[in-house]
């Protein structure tokens, strides 16, 4: 943490990173985001070259899940890309300064980098009786986040709870917490929303800012389209066996073992849309549905209320088991998806504000076609 303001590669090299993981990096980067290969010298060029924008991280009402998300990933980390890619200058779980010392940093951020930092937000924040449930330094954390988000250059929330309240917010929500866009209303916010985020996406969103200056597509919810436009059970590797009838009927079962369908035990993949079956977890080893557990569609929307119980199965997916229902299935879910391109007007408008005053788009431009898919058509690469 403090003032450290040279490029990426030098602050890479200062950490043991070699060129040739810095280029690995960049290629996971380019994949994450589903640019065209032609994007990666673009990509390494703009890492390079960026001073490295500063970063306030806020933690209100959470469990700091999304923090140890984000540093708990192995080597080559992409944790250790993520907080050289920023000028880290506040972060309560791992600054080493705390108290006065923390606050003043934060206040230094706000009024030597004011409208150029950018803020990360993790945890709920409580609103019922004048926001008294969650307090730093004397403040509530609904001040300090009007404070901070309300003059930084673009707001990232993280994890469920940063989103839309998350676990805090659910029934009967005796704080009255809200995610961050609620709690300010009129922020430009990237929700990252999981439980937790994955780093792998949040470093995706902070190289296409370096990159293109400017923050990726989003759908209705401000999540970027990279992340969230597929659905889970499109993704999956399990779908044969949904489609060919063969299920888990009884956890340790013969089915169990041989890797059968999770949607009779609770899996809510067909109503869910991230991109975990593909970006995945523990640098890509696996994820939920791959280590034999169903999907709780933890990056869905109030999923702590809309999607329990975890282990009911979905009660109206039509002709499950059949190869030819489950295709009309894919239709009406993709029709879902396709709803919510339509907004993508709306979404591209928010991400124009958050682009410097005058600039042109740099980055690619996604098309939502009538039939779900997202098509990219960019400016031609420069190198
Ligand atoms: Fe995979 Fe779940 Fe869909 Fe089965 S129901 S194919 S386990 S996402
Ligand atoms: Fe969450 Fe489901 Fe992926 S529970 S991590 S969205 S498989």
């Amino acid at each position: 943490m403090g003032a450290l303001r040279s490029s990426l590669p030098q602050a890479l090299r200062s950490r043991g990173v070699s060129r040739r993981e810095f280029v690995k990096f960049c290629k996971l980067m380019v994949a994450t985001l589903a640019l065209p290969p032609r994007y990666l010298s673009a990509v390494e060029k703009a890492l390079s070259q960026a001073t490295r924008p500063v970063l306030v991280w806020l933690e209100f009402q959470d469990c700091a899940g999304n923090s140890e998300s984000m540093l708990r990933t192995s080597s080559p980390t992409v944790s250790e890309f993520v907080l050289e890619l920023l000028s880290w200058e506040y972060h309560e779980l791992i600054m080493a300064g705390a108290g006065k010392q923390a606050e003043d940093a934060l206040e230094r951020v706000v009024r030597e980098h004011k409208g150029q930092f950018i803020a990360v937000v993790e945890g709920a924040i409580p609103t019922a009786d004048g926001g008294v449930y969650c307090t730093i330094a004397g403040k509530s954390a609904l001040e300090i986040a009007r404070h901070v988000c309300t003059n930084s250059a673009a707001n990232i929330a993280v994890g469920a709870c940063a989103w839309d309240g998350g676990l805090v917010r659910s029934n009967p929500n005796p704080t009255g917490a809200v995610g961050l866009q609620e709690a300010v209303p009129g922020l430009n916010v990237i929700n990252l929303g999981g439980c937790p985020h994955n780093p792998t996406n949040t470093a995706a969103v902070l190289t296409h800012y370096l990159t293109f200056h400017e923050m990726p597509a989003l759908d209705q919810f401000n999540r970027p389209l990279f992340a969230y436009g597929n659905i889970i059970h499109d993704q999956c590797e399990r779908r044969a066996h949904y489609d060919a009838g063969r299920f888990v009927e009884e956890w340790g079962d013969e089915g169990h073992r041989k890797g059968y369908c999770l949607y009779k035990m609770g899996c809510k993949g067909p109503e869910a849309t991230y991109n975990c079956p593909v970006v995945r977890w523990n640098d890509g080893t696996s994820w939920p549905v791959k280590s034999g557990h169903g999907c709780i569609a933890c990056a869905s929307h109030r999923f702590w209320d809309t999607k329990s119980p975890f282990y009911k199965r979905l009660p109206s997916v039509p002709g499950f088991g059949v190869d030819v229902d489950a295709g009309k299935l894919g239709l009406v879910l993709t029709g879902g998806v396709a709803a919510a391109l339509g907004l993508h007007g709306i979404a591209s408008a928010a991400r124009a504000q958050m682009r410097p005053k005058g600039e042109e788009p740099r980055g690619p431009t996604e098309i939502a076609r009538p039939s779900g898919l997202v098509e990219r058509e960019g400016p031609p690469e420069k190198s």
